[in-house]
């Protein structure tokens, strides 16, 4: 079992009357990759602020355990850890190039000046940022203003780094090369913290999810053991060929008779009306069943077998991102303190 490198203890921040971080606790393990998930104003930059000591708590312990040391508790521990590496909410860089802030940053953190030069060129090579090196940030788009603070975050090599939205503002190419590097720090052995909204980003990269609301932990675990609470699971089956129009509702009504015993037995309405449906657009089924891995393998044996001469299954998957918002969207609605209101929107 793998040592614990930061644990929160009851952690709690007040701003006047209003607690935004509710008695926390958390613990997360060397070479651990952690998301913190939940919605706007949850306490994901507050807690990420109290650990990263922009922001004192009024009560409950923040622990460090750096590379040789024991676990520490941070209110004693003088300045910031620097085996820590932060990138907390857009960086907002003064008038200086990307290149006198890195070294800025690196000054400050006592990274060893003969290896500065390279470790900055390589970095902003790979973030491809070199042709901006002696730019100054100010110029820089949002995207790579992004770019340069995840850079700042990590240049010193830190064995902790801990990310707040990394992903904002970035495009699409952009977030898939941070996601792959994440990955490899991660594989480096690093302990990785990521607050963030984006729920694939999260489902691909994070070991555990934390789930934050109203202040509060309400959920912490993989994305696996998570979704064992969902009322229900969804697999999706992709066909070979359209189902013809004529033939879906009948064939619906027979898979559902057949597979009864592995499907929802209590679909919320709202979710669907029957628990298998067929998505035109995706060319697809929609399995929702009672989420045991048993049901799946007898629910693909039947569909392979009875149904072969109604249609051909390209794939059959039960999908992780899906799985996660799932669960995000069911333990953030059921841990609504009642006399708030709830938003039901329809842009899922
Ligand atoms: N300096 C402050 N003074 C007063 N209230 C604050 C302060 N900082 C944060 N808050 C409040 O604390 C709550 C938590 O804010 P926080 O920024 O931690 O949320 P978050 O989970 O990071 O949200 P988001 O997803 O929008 O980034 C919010 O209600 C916010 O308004
Ligand atoms: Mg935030």
């Amino acid at each position: 079992m793998s040592e614990t490198v930061i644990k929160l203890e009851n952690l709690t921040k007040k701003f006047g009357n209003f607690t935004a971080v509710n008695s926390i606790n958390l613990e997360v393990k060397r070479g651990e990759t952690i998301g913190l998930v939940g919605p706007n104003g949850a306490g994901k930059t507050t807690t990420i602020k109290m650990i990263a000591k922009i922001l004192r708590p009024n009560a409950g312990k923040i622990l460090i355990r750096t590379n040789d040391s024991e676990l520490k508790d941070l209110a004693r521990v003088s300045s910031t850890v620097s085996q820590i590496g932060f990138l907390i909410d857009i960086p907002n860089f003064y008038n200086m190039t990307g290149y006198q802030l890195l070294k800025y940053f690196a000054k400050i953190q006592r990274y060893p000046k003969d290896k500065l030069e390279n470790r900055i060129d390589e970095l902003l090579e790979l973030f491809k940022l070199s042709d901006w090196k002696h730019e100054r940030v100010r110029n820089y788009s949002k995207g790579m203003t992004q770019k340069l603070g995840i850079i700042q975050a990590i240049l010193h090599d830190p064995d902790i780094i801990i990310l707040d939205e990394p992903q904002t503002g970035l495009d699409p190419l952009a977030r898939i090369e941070i996601r792959k590097y994440i990955r490899k720090l991660s594989k480096l052995g690093k302990t990785i913290f990521v607050a963030s909204h984006m729920l694939y980003e999260i489902a691909e990269i994070c070991d555990k999810i934390a789930l934050i609301n109203y202040g509060k932990i309400i959920g912490f675990d993989t994305v696996d053991n998570l979704a064992l609470t969902l009322k229900t699971s969804e697999i999706n089956c992709v066909l070979l060929n359209p189902l013809p129009s004529e033939k879906r509702a009948p064939l619906l009504i027979r898979m559902v008779d057949r597979l009864n015993p592995y499907l929802d037995q209590n679909l919320d309405p709202n979710t669907a009306e029957i628990p298998i449906v067929y998505n035109i657009e995706h060319q697809g089924l929609k399995f929702y069943f009672d989420g045991k891995k048993e049901s799946k393998g007898e629910i693909l044996k039947i569909l392979v077998k009875e149904f072969e001469s109604d249609f051909t299954i390209l794939s059959f998957i039960q999908p992780r991102t899906t799985q996660l918002e799932r669960v995000y969207s069911q333990m953030v609605t059921d841990n609504t303190p009642e006399g708030t209101i709830k938003l039901t929107g329809d842009d899922s």
